[in-house]
């Protein structure tokens, strides 16, 4: 359901010292609000300090990807019943480092998602263009492609996920989309999720957020939030972009 939802990717950063004091930040910063979420996604091995350190607290916490098996012969692979083993509520499939640095394909990613519903985890589904292909005036065609693989996958269910658009560009590098160039994709795949009976889904925007530009961003009418990496290891700012 749409509301304010900002969730934290820490992506492969983090040390048991270093989260405990971010988590305990956190935890302790934020209150409880029926139309605001929060939540942070850490990596695997630190599910079990996070529930530990944000239990009792307004803030959920996930993991990074999942497996799109549920269980066997898959080394090194992390089922989706195992994330929620751990109390987590969320799970990101297809970010794009994942798909660029792993070769995970639309319908990969679209799998992933179903195994993350099939454990009651919400999958936080990333789509989103290159620069190259923004520049050759792609993008429409590639976040329909890659969100349509995951609707025609999904049916009904689609209504239980939260889909991110981050631009490739964006992420990691500083260069934010404009609060206008946001809402042009936004509305996109709000058109397109509502043809599926899942207009009501809440719609991030990730890519170089911070506490300066949340506010602009989450202005925008089909933007209901943020996906959040460089910004979510540093409490205040975290914190900020929340309640922004
Ligand atoms: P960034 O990352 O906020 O550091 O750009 C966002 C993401 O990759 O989810």
């Amino acid at each position: 359901m749409r509301g304010r939802l900002v969730v934290g990717n820490w992506k492969m950063n983090g040390d048991t010292a270093s989260n405990a004091r971010l988590l305990d930040a956190i935890a302790r910063g934020w209150q409880a609000a029926a139309d605001r979420g929060l939540a942070v996604c850490v990596p695997f091995p630190y599910l079990a300090q996070a529930r530990e350190r944000l239990a009792g607290s307004a803030v959920a916490w996930g993991a990074q990807d999942v497996s799109e098996h549920p269980s066997g012969a898959h080394t090194g692979e992390v089922s989706a019943a195992m994330v929620a083993e751990f109390g987590s509520r969320y799970a990101i499939v297809g970010h794009s480092e994942r798909r660029q640095a792993h070769g995970e394909s639309d319908a990969l990613v679209a799998a992933k998602a179903a195994a993350a519903l099939a454990a009651d985890l919400v999958p936080v589904v990333c789509v989103g263009e290159t620069l190259a292909e923004r520049e050759a005036g792609a993008t429409s065609a590639v976040v329909t492609r890659q969100i349509d693989a995951v609707i025609a996958a999904l049916g009904p269910a689609l209504a239980r996920c939260v889909v991110a658009y981050e631009p490739v560009w964006a992420i990691g590098t500083g260069r934010t989309a404009t609060p206008e160039q946001a809402q042009e994709v936004h509305a996109l795949l709000r058109r397109r999720l509502a043809a599926a009976g899942a207009g009501s889904i809440a719609l991030l925007y990730g890519g170089s957020v911070k506490a300066a530009n949340a506010a602009s961003l989450f202005g925008m009418p089909d933007v209901d939030g943020g996906l959040v990496g460089g910004a979510s290891l540093d409490a205040d700012e975290f914190l900020a972009i929340g309640a922004a």
